[in-house]
This record gives structure tokens, sequence and C-alpha cells, in this order.
């Protein structure tokens, strides 16, 4: 088995807009984007990529996925060979994680923090270590932290040779295989290593203040530049952000959510005491509710190239998703936060701060660099996609106030862009209507469903149970939530594939990390489709709320309680053909 933290590495690294980009053209619409199924052939786009949940579904085939399900069928490859293709894609080496791929099992979660304190000491040592720490001293330095950002970071350095932290750890009874569970030692033919050398090294310390986990980078160009803790028994990356215990204290009303460390910690030291990061993977559901403890305000700070944007317009969904106010800041002449403070001083980037968009203008943005609307062609088209992108909103209140700004932007009558935008809700709701019919044909005469045989014998039931698989794949903190005081459980779904699906990623999802991609490795691109297609459902609706989960759970619950009962009711009808009674 592949660790879920590669899968979800790769996943992160290989956006599934910029990898189906290749085979297929895609247009926007709203904040999806459409093209021409590559798995049948049709005149009309009905393969939508959403790059929120990063997974395609075909509403004509049913065909769906994620990225890797996407190589799987486009290449004809199976899992492995799949995953290959996309980590050679993104430049990672899957040896290198070969030799960690062990379960952390039988480790306390103390054992490990215990671990993590003495390590975070230990390489803090070495770098004010006269004889080995200079070259981490003068990384930073020359990167131009000051020695109270070092201090208050608790930065450290794994020197190259001299100072193991699996020999410091063992003298302090430790063993071996614990050390490796915490992601301090690998092992190979040969025996343990130790996994970080040569390298400056982020403590990541979680709201409660104790070290979670470590993130180390090169001091040089070479490659990976950053090794970070996987999951262990007392860390989750999905779950921790870096520097959220200060930027919790921060009292400026608001976060500035950044892609790395050194961005998060150049903004600390420039006074910007507000600054968070995720660790290496994009925004999860799960971080966003964190930050919302704190905060309803965020404002988005990432790389200003294109993958840098692509990961802003997710997050901003993602952000709004748990209530918080998304706003993205723009940022010319320089790759990041970090580099743009070093250039241009605090002061210019609190302007930025206070010039950051929220998602109208941020998509504008992204129109207007895609056309040159001084001619009259491409002007139609950049219309065109603002009216299609404001007809995938939901709040009539909200969609007036973009048509009011998008007749502005475009010097164009105010009613001719609602007019637009009508017609293209009008289209759009027409289309999923024919699309639910058209299923519900198909499902409730039990026709054609090899992929889930159980769907007739409940047809209703198995549709409730679809949308409550929907909702958790789309926010994976839901296998945790009680509904009545009790958590899912297998014997709560309705179909066999319903209940195979729970029971799977339930049980990755509670031992250290579920995603999406690790469906691929256990059941068939058909299986996954479904999948993909519960997932797709539950986007096009608006509602994936607690109140609706939970509303969904009910009447799941209900459905396989009376088919456990209607079993029953089936041998009372045989009785009484057979003129038996009971009464
Ligand atoms: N990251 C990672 N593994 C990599 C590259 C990046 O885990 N091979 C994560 C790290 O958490 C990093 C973040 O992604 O902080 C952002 O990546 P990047 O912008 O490349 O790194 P910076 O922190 O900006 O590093 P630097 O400025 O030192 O190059
Ligand atoms: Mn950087």
């Amino acid at each position: 088995m592949i660790p879920a933290s590669v899968i979800e590495d790769i996943r992160y690294r290989c956006d599934i807009e910029s990898v189906i980009s290749s085979y297929v053209t895609l247009k926007r619409a709203g904040s999806n984007l459409k093209g021409l199924c590559p798995f049948h052939s049709e005149k009309t786009p009905s393969f939508t990529v959403y790059p929120g949940t990063q997974s395609y579904y075909c509403f004509g085939c049913g065909a769906g996925g994620d990225v890797i399900n996407f190589v799987m069928r486009t290449e004809n490859l199976d899992y492995v060979a799949a995953v290959e293709t996309l980590a050679k894609r993104a430049g990672i080496t899957l040896t290198d994680f070969d030799s960690n791929s062990g379960r952390p099992d039988g480790v306390s979660r103390s054992r490990v923090l215990q671990m993590n304190l003495e390590a975070a000491k230990f390489y803090r040592q070495m770098l004010f270590n006269d004889s080995v720490g200079g070259p981490g001293r003068k990384y930073f330095l020359d990167r131009g932290l000051s020695m109270a950002a070092i201090k208050r970071f608790g930065l450290g350095y794994s020197p190259p040779s001299g100072g193991s932290m699996l020999k410091h750890l063992r003298s302090l009874g430790f063993k071996e295989e614990e050390i490796r569970v915490a992601y301090f030692a690998g092992k190979n033919e040969r025996g343990y290593y130790d996994y970080f050398r040569g390298r400056v090294m982020f403590p990541i310390i979680d709201v409660s203040g104790n070290v979670v986990a470590f993130g180390g980078r090169v001091l040089d160009d070479s490659k990976p530049k950053y090794l970070n803790t996987s999951d262990t028994p007392a860390f989750k990356k999905s779950k921790n952000m870096f520097a959220l215990n200060y930027a919790k204290n921060s009292d400026a009303g608001y976060f500035i959510l950044c892609e790395g460390y050194m961005d998060v910690i150049t903004l600390h030291d420039a006074g910007f005491g507000m600054a968070v990061a995720t660790l290496g993977t994009a925004i999860t559901a799960e971080q966003a509710r964190m930050m919302k403890k704190y905060t309803d305000r965020v404002v988005i700070s990432y790389d200003s190239d294109e993958a840098g944007q692509k990961a802003a317009n997710r997050a901003i969904t993602l952000l709004e998703e748990a209530g918080i106010d998304a706003k993205v800041l723009r940022m010319q002449g320089a790759k990041d936060p970090d580099e743009y403070i070093k250039k241009y001083g605090a002061d210019k980037f609190r302007e930025l701060i206070e010039a950051s968009r929220g998602k109208f203008e941020f998509m504008l943005d992204g129109i207007r660099g895609k056309y040159d609307i001084s001619i009259s062609d491409a002007k139609i088209k950049a219309i065109s996609d603002v009216c299609s992108y404001i007809a995938g909103i939901d709040s009539s209140v909200e969609r007036d106030i973009y048509i009011d700004k998008a007749s502005r932007e475009f010097s164009v009558d105010i009613k001719s862009i609602k007019a637009d935008v009508e017609a293209k809700r009008k289209k759009r709701n027409y289309e999923n209507s024919k699309k639910r019919k058209g299923e519900l044909i198909r499902i409730t005469s039990g026709i054609g469903d090899r992929i889930n045989p159980d769907f007739a014998k409940q047809p209703k039931g198995a549709r409730i149970e679809e949308a409550v698989l929907g909702m958790l794949f789309i926010r994976s903190e839901y296998f945790e939530r009680e509904v009545d005081g009790k958590g899912l459980c297998e014997a709560d779904f309705v179909t066999s594939l319903g209940k195979r699906l729970y029971s799977f990623a339930s049980e990755q999802y509670i031992n250290g990390g579920f995603n999406l991609g690790m469906l691929n490795e256990r059941f068939t691109p058909d299986e996954v489709s479904r999948v993909h297609k519960m997932i797709a459902d539950r986007n096009e609706l608006s509602g994936n709320d607690e109140k609706s989960f939970d509303i969904y759970v009910r009447s799941m619950r209900e459905e396989s309680a009376s088919a456990a009962s209607g079993e029953l009711s089936l041998e009372d009808i045989l009785k009484r053909k057979r003129g038996e009674t009971d009464n």
C-alpha cells in the first residue's frame, strides 16, 4: 500500500485542472470547468471538472473520479502505475517514501510528544553549537531573519554529521522503532538512519503549545526542498497549521493565510503576527474551521504564480464554506510574501492587505488576464464567462450585487447582464432537472445499476445513502460527527457498496488519514466513479452543512432499520399467502 501521505502529496501537486487540460479542452463555467467527455462521444459538453474538490464527473456517461482515477482511465494504467506517472510529473520520488511507509502503531501520542520536545531542544542546540551550527545560522541570517524570530519560532538545525537525533533519542531511552514512528529515523536494509540531515528545522506547534511535527529545509537548491513529519500518533497534517499558536492571540481581527513557513516567519518578524500557513498541502475544511474558531476574516496571500492563484481560488471556496469572509491579496514584483516584504517593506505589504479583494473581483482579475476586452469578440466572451460565473451562485442577493458590478466593469447595461444571467440559470436548471429525471428513471427502474446492484432493492434508502456518503467525502471531518449522540457505523448504511465504502474510508480516516485518492486502490474505477457522482451531486446543490448532514443521517438510519424489519414483513406476506396468520 502506498502511504496516505504520499497519495495526498501527489493529489496536491498534480492539480486536476492542469492534468485534465492536457487531454481535454476545458472552458470555465462558474467555479467549475466543462469540456467534451474523453470517455464517450458527445457534442455538448457534460464533462465537468471541480477544482474545489479536485474531481471530475461526466453527467453523460457517469465516469468520474480524482486525478489518479483520470490517469488510470485515459492512460489505461493500474493504480500503482498511475500513481507513478503522476509522481514523476510532480517530481516526487516514490522510493524516498518507502522506508517510512510503516504504520505508526503501538506508540502513544505522549511518547511522540516527548520525543518531539527533546528533538526541538536538540535541533536548537545544534543551531547554536559553535562547531556544527554555522551553516544553519548562516542560512537563516542570509535570508534576513532576525535573531528574535529564530528564537521565537524555535528554529533549529540538523547537521549532516555530528549530532545524530537517532543517537540522541536513544540515549534518552527511546527505542529505534519509536523513533522511526515519530519520523526522526527511517529504516533500510542496513538499519535505522537519521531522517533529517543537513536541514534547517521548523518545529510545528499546536494551539496547546505541543511540538507536534517538524519541517526541514535543505540549505541549497537540492531536492526534496522540504522533508516533513508525516502523520504520527500525535500529528495529522490536515489538522494543524503553522504559527496558529501565535496567530490565535493576535488582535488584528483577521488572519493572513500563506503557503510557506518562511512567508509566515518573515511576516511575523515584520509585525504581522496574524500570519499562518498550511503544512505543504491545500487547505482542508478542518483547517478552515480551526481558523473560524479565532477569526471571521482571512486574507489569502499565496504565491503570485499561476499555481498559487489557482490554489487561492480553491481556498476561497473552502473558507467561505466554513463561514469565513475570504479575500485574496494580489502581489506584483515578488513571488511570495517573504520576498515581497524583503523587497518593498512592511508598509507596502500593509497596503496590499488593504487592497485585497473578494472572490468576485478575484474572478474578474482572472478574466481580465485571459481576454483583451478592447476587442469586441473577446469582450463578448469575457462577459459570457462572467455571466456563467454569476449564474452559478445560489443567493439572488449576491447575484444582484455581482450583476451590478459586472455592468459597471464592462460598461454594459445592467438589464442585458441580468437577462444573460437569467438565461444561463434557466439553461442550467433545465439541464439539471433533465439529468435528475434521467437518473431517476434509470435508478428507480433499477436498470443498468451493475455498479451498485443493491440500489434497486431499496432505491429511496440508497439515494439517501448516496447523499450521506457524498457529504462525508466532501467533508471528511463528518466521519467523527455524532448524530443523536451516536457516531456513524457500517450498519447505518443501506447497500453493500455503501457499507464497503464507509468502512474502508472511516477506517483510513481513523488510522491517520483518508483521501479520495486511496479509493482507487480498493475499488474498481466504476465504483470510484460512483463515489464521484455522489460528490458531484452534492456539489451541484448547496447545503452540505451540519444540519443537512444530520437530517440525511437520520433518514438513512430509518431506512436501514426499516430494511431490517422489512425482511420480517416479507415473511409475514409469505405466511399470509400460505393462509397462515399470527392473529
Ligand atoms: N513544501 C513541502 N515540500 C516541498 C515543497 C514545499 O512540504 N518539497 C511545503 C512547505 O510547507 C513550504 C510550502 O510547501 O513551506 C511552500 O512551498 P514553497 O513556496 O516552495 O516554500 P517556501 O517555504 O516559500 O520556501 P523558500 O522560500 O525557502 O524556498
Ligand atoms: Mn518562499
